[in-house]
C-alpha cells in the first residue's frame, strides 16, 4: 500500500502525483508538498502562509475554533492560575514542567545571568532620551552577540542552552534600561533574591533615593500576564525568529530579529494600540461612529485588539486577562476606571455587530492587556516591550527546537515572478 494518501490531479499538464499527509498528534494534518517542485516543477502559493505549516513543533497548540491554548499539552488556564513565569520559561525550553530542585536550579541560573555587561550601558546614551524604547530593544538586543560570544557555536547544544538563559535572564534588565533612560533615571541593578517579575518591578521603579518593595499584586500580575504571551506558536515574530535562525545567524541576532517584527500594530505593538483607540474613542457615546468606521472598508481605522488569524473563538488569554482585571484595577487604578469601562462596552457592542459575529472577530490577548500595564504605571510605549520579555522564552525554545531538528535547513521560500520578461538594457541616451 502506498504511503501516499493524497493525490494532486492537474490535467492541463497531465499530471497526478501522490502526496503524504503528515498527521498532528491534535489539530489539522498536514499535506507534504516538501518534493513538489523537484518532481512536477510547480510551485505552491500561500501569501501570509494561511495554510502552510512550516515545521513540526512539539512546543504550543492553538485551537482556534475552540479557543484552546496549550504549552507542551498543559492548558493555558491552568499554568496562569497555578505556575510562575519562570516554571513556565523552563517548561517551554525542556519540555517538561520542573520539580523543585529543578525549578531552584533553573531559577538560580537565570538569577546569575540578570546582569549586562557594564559596557552595554553606554549603548543606551546612544539613542535620544525620547527614542521608543522598542527601537532601543531592537539595538541592544542585537548587539548582545558582540559580548557574549563565548557560547556562540550554535551546533554546540550547551552553546545554545546558555545563549536561551541568558536571553530570558538579561531580557527584563534590558527593557528597564530603556526605561530609565526614557525618563533620565540612573539604571538598576538586577536584585536576585526578588522574583522575576519583582525584579523587574525594582529595575522599572526603584530609584537609588528611596527603599523599593515590590507590590504582591502588581508582580502577581506581571506574573500572569508573561504567561500569557509566553509563546503562540507560529506567530510573525516566532516565524521571523525560526527564519534567521535557519541560516545559522546567532541566536541574540536571531532575537532582534523577532523584536522588530513583534513591533507591528499587528503583532504585539497592538496593546499600545488598543489604548491609543480607546483614548481617541474617548466616551461611550463615541463607540457607534467608531465600530461603524472599522467596518468601513474604505477607512484603514480597525478595531485594534480584535481579530486574530488563527483564533475564531474568545482569545483564552483574553478571557483570563479581562477576568482579573477588576482586581488590578481595584487595587492600582481609580476603581471606576474609565478605559477598562469604555473597553468592556466596546467589546459588547462589537461582539453583538452581525460584521463580527460573521468574521468571527473577538478580542484577543493585547485588547485587555494595556489596561492592566497602564494601572501598574507602566508607560504605553513600553507595553510591546513586556511583550518582548514574555515572548523571548518562547522564541528561544522555538529557536532551540529548530536547530535541533534533523530536518532543519535554510528558509527560502520561492515567488510567482510577476516584472517584466527578458529585455536588453537601453543606454541612458537613449531612455
Ligand atoms: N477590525 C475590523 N475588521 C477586522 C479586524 C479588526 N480588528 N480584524 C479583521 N477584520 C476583518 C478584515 O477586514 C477582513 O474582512 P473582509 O473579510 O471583509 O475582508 C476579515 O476581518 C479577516 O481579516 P484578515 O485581515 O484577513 O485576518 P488576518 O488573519 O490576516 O489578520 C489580524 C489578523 C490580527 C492581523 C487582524 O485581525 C487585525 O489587524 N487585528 C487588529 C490588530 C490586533 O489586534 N493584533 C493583535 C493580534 S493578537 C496578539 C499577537 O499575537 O500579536
Amino acid at each position: 500500500m502506498s504511503d501516499k494518501n493524497a493525490k494532486l490531479i492537474y490535467p492541463a499538464a497531465e499530471l497526478e502525483i501522490g502526496l503524504k499527509v503528515k498527521k498532528a498528534v491534535i489539530g489539522p494534518s498536514a499535506v507534504d508538498i516538501s518534493t513538489l517542485y523537484r518532481d512536477t516543477g510547480l510551485l505552491t502559493y500561500d501569501p501570509g502562509f494561511l495554510s502552510t505549516a512550516s515545521c513540526h513543533s512539539s512546543i504550543t497548540y492553538i485551537d482556534g475554533d475552540q479557543g484552546v491554548l496549550l504549552y507542551r499539552g498543559y492548558p493555558i488556564e491552568q499554568l496562569a492560575e497555578k505556575s510562575s513565569f519562570l516554571e513556565v520559561s523552563y517548561l517551554l525550553l525542556y519540555g517538561e514542567l520542573p520539580n523543585t530542585a529543578q525549578l531552584a536550579d533553573f531559577s538560580g541560573i537565570i538569577g546569575h545571568h540578570t546582569m549586562i555587561n557594564e559596557a552595554l550601558k553606554t549603548f543606551f546614551d546612544g539613542f535620544h532620551y525620547d527614542a521608543h524604547p522598542m527601537a532601543i530593544m531592537v539595538g541592544v538586543v542585537g548587539s548582545l552577540s558582540a559580548f557574549y560570544h563565548d557560547s556562540l557555536d550554535i551546533q554546540n547544544p550547551r552553546h545554545r542552552e546558555i545563549s536561551a538563559h541568558r536571553m530570558i535572564a538579561k531580557m527584563p534588565t534590558i527593557a528597564a534600561a530603556c526605561f530609565k533612560h526614557n525618563v533620565g533615571e540612573p539604571i538598576v541593578y538586577p536584585q536576585n533574591n526578588l522574583s522575576y517579575c519583582g525584579n523587574f518591578l525594582k529595575m522599572m521603579f526603584a530609584t537609588p533615593c528611596e527603599e523599593y518593595q515590590p507590590d504582591p499584586i502588581a508582580e502577581k500580575a506581571l506574573n500572569l500576564l508573561f504567561i500569557l504571551h509566553a509563546d503562540h506558536e507560529q506567530n510573525a515574530s516566532t516565524s521571523t525568529v525560526r527564519l534567521a535562525g535557519s541560516s545559522g545567524a546567532n541566536p541574540f541576532a536571531c532575537i532582534a530579529s523577532g523584536i522588530a517584527s513583534l513591533w507591528g500594530p499587528a503583532h504585539g505593538g497592538a496593546n499600545e494600540a488598543v489604548l491609543s483607540m480607546l483614548e481617541e474613542i474617548g466616551d461611550v457615546s463615541q463607540i457607534e461612529k467608531y465600530v461603524a468606521r472599522a467596518k468601513d472598508k474604505d477607512d484603514p481605522f480597525r478595531l485594534m485588539g480584535f481579530g486574530h488569524r488563527v483564533y475564531k473563538h474568545y482569545d483564552p488569554r483574553a478571557r483570563i486577562i479581562r477576568a482579573v482585571s477588576h482586581e488590578v484595577l481595584e487595587k492600582f487604578a481609580d476603581s471606576n476606571n474609565p478605559m477598562f469601562e469604555l473597553a468592556l462596552r466596546l467589546e459588547e457592542i462589537a461582539l453583538q455587530d452581525e460584521y463580527f459575529v460573521e468574521r468571527k472577530l473577538y478580542p484577543n490577548v493585547d485588547f485587555y492587556s494595556g489596561i492592566i500595564y497602564q494601572a501598574l504605571k507602566i508607560p504605553r510605549n513600553m507595553f510591546t516591550v513586556m511583550f518582548a520579555i514574555a515572548r523571548t522564552s518562547g522564541w528561544v525554545a522555538h529557536w532551540m527546537e529548530m536547530i535541533a531538528d534533523p530536518a532543519q535547513r535554510i528558509g527560502r521560500p520561492r515567488q510567482i515572478y510577476d516584472g517584466a520578461p527578458l529585455r536588453d538594457y537601453v543606454p541612458l541616451d537613449k531612455r
